[in-house]
């Protein structure tokens, strides 16, 4: 296969290889937003994606599937506990996330890091031909950009962050966090979902190496800012990711869809009020705050469980990562305390679900819910709330959105909240379940306005224009 000319580098690819019970392998295409937001751009370049096949020693040579190029990434099951499972989400995810669990920084796993990290960028100079543009995602590899730079100079590198960025106090915890600056340095553009995070990273940059930083009038857009590292220019910039809300909007509309949602409801009993949470059983979705909420506007009496119900939908993550096995534990209890106080015999209180959901069904859910909850003590985006406000083209349901999510940022019109403040919760959650129709149609078109114009494809070509004239300044991608 020939070398491309844009190369995504990404801790998974964008199929999962499935181990059947028969012993054949089969491959399944990962649900995540990032394959449809790139695909017509991969596709239109001669695109290729390099990354872990999701399971333990695939060794493989590059392969075509679905017309890209797919280059996997082998990794033996003690890189997956050290890399993947120990630093990238027992040390780096709750560190990013406001240490909302202890980070655990431990020095095998660093090691096993920077030699995934190496494998990655070793990969990805393979793959890309002369001064090709490679984009590397999230925090799984913050050293590949400039192991990938010194592998090859000619390439255009971008880098963007699916997760929060912390402020320079939390970061300093990180008894790597020379190397981790310096590797994500290597790239020509650094991308972050909020002003925030990309005015946090500056921050450190010169404090912790002394650079000279700025912000602002340099650049393409004006809302870049700029590291010098010797006679390299790094930019620095906020690009809220999304959703591809047209398509989504579009099948929302289904009969198929909106018969399934009046199905969900009458599977439901028929209640007033159907409440959603859809979410990675992750502890920084705050599953377990929207559940307290309810639990105590139920003992108050403001919510009634004869005619609400919640759903929810809760995907398996991570499940050999303590933090993970221990939240689930505490979820499970809270769901059976509330349906042991409150359920009848036949209606439950909350429909609990641990297992990953269709997405056909997923929209149906959407479509059904009068209320959706998205409550994270801290989330870089929250993809779910748009995909919510995508579905709702009949102008119902509500959305209560953490103040905490890169999302709130953009969905104003959402009954906001503080998921440390519990009463605060409660009141937005009343809030919504009892808001007049007319205020409720009021403030989803007004986010439906902001979700279908700022869609996937939008963010995408922002951050490649923006690469396209940053750095070595490649030729522009199509
Ligand atoms: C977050 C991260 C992604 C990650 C996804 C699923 O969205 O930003 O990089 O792929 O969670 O987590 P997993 O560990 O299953 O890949």
């Amino acid at each position: 296969l020939t070398e491309s000319d844009f190369v995504v580098v990404a801790n998974r690819l964008p199929v999962d290889l499935e181990r059947l019970p028969d012993g054949t392998t089969r491959w399944k295409r990962s649900p995540g937003g990032l394959v449809t937001a790139l695909e017509p751009i991969l596709r239109a370049n001669r695109g290729a994606w390099v990354g872990w096949a999701g399971v333990a020693d695939v060794e493989m040579d590059p392969f075509v599937e679905d017309d890209l190029v797919l280059h996997a990434v082998p990794l033996s099951a003690d890189e997956i506990a050290d890399y993947y499972e120990g630093f990238s989400n027992a040390a780096l995810w709750p560190l990013y996330h406001d240490v909302i669990v202890r980070p655990e920084y431990q020095r095998e796993w660093w090691n096993v890091y920077v030699e995934v990290n190496r494998r990655f960028a070793e990969a990805a100079a393979k793959a890309a031909a002369e001064g090709a543009t490679v984009w590397i995602q999230d925090y799984q590899l913050q050293l590949v950009p400039k192991m990938l730079r010194m592998l090859r100079p000619d390439l255009t590198i971008g880098f963007f962050l699916h997760i929060p960025f912390p402020p320079v106090e939390l970061f300093m915890q990180m008894p790597w966090r020379t190397e981790i600056v310096e590797g994500l340095l290597g790239a020509d553009l650094i991308g972050f979902h909020l002003p925030g995070g990309a005015q946090n990273f500056l921050y450190l940059a010169r404090q912790l190496l002394g650079h000279q930083t700025s912000r602002g009038n340099v650049g393409v857009r004006s809302k870049l800012g700029v590291v010098q590292v010797g006679f390299r220019t790094v930019r620095v910039g906020a690009f809220p990711i999304s959703i591809a809300s047209g398509e989504l909007d579009e099948q929302s509309r289904r009969k198929s869809i909106r018969d399934r949602a009046k199905a969900i409801r009458k599977e439901l009993g028929n209640p007033k009020k159907v409440v959603l949470g859809v979410d990675r059983l992750d502890y920084t979705k705050g599953i377990d705050v929207r559940l307290d909420a309810l639990h105590e506007l139920i003992a108050e009496k403001r919510v009634d469980p004869t005619d609400t119900v919640m759903v929810q939908l809760a995907t398996p993550s991570r499940e050999r990562v303590d933090s993970y096995v221990h939240m689930r534990g505490e979820i499970e209890k809270m769901v059976s305390r509330i349906n042991g106080e409150y359920a009848e015999v036949g209606r439950p209180v909350v429909h609990y679900i641990h297992r990953p959901v269709p997405r056909e069904e997923l929209i149906a859910f959407f479509v059904a819910a009068d209320v959706m909850l998205v409550t994270p003590l801290r989330d870089g985006m929250n993809l779910v709330a748009k995909e919510y406000i995508a579905c709702r083209s009949d102008l119902g349901g509500a959305l209560v959105l953490s103040e905490f999510t890169g999302a709130a940022a953009e969905l104003r019109q959402a009954f906001l909240c503080n998921p440390h403040d519990l009463e605060n919760v409660k009141d937005k959650m009343e809030a919504a379940l009892t808001q007049p129709r007319d205020e409720g149609r009021r403030r989803m078109r007004a986010l439906r306005r902001q979700v279908l114009t700022h869609d996937v494809d939008r963010w995408a070509r922002s951050f490649l224009d923006a690469l396209s004239h940053s750095g070595a300044a490649g030729p522009a991608l199509i």
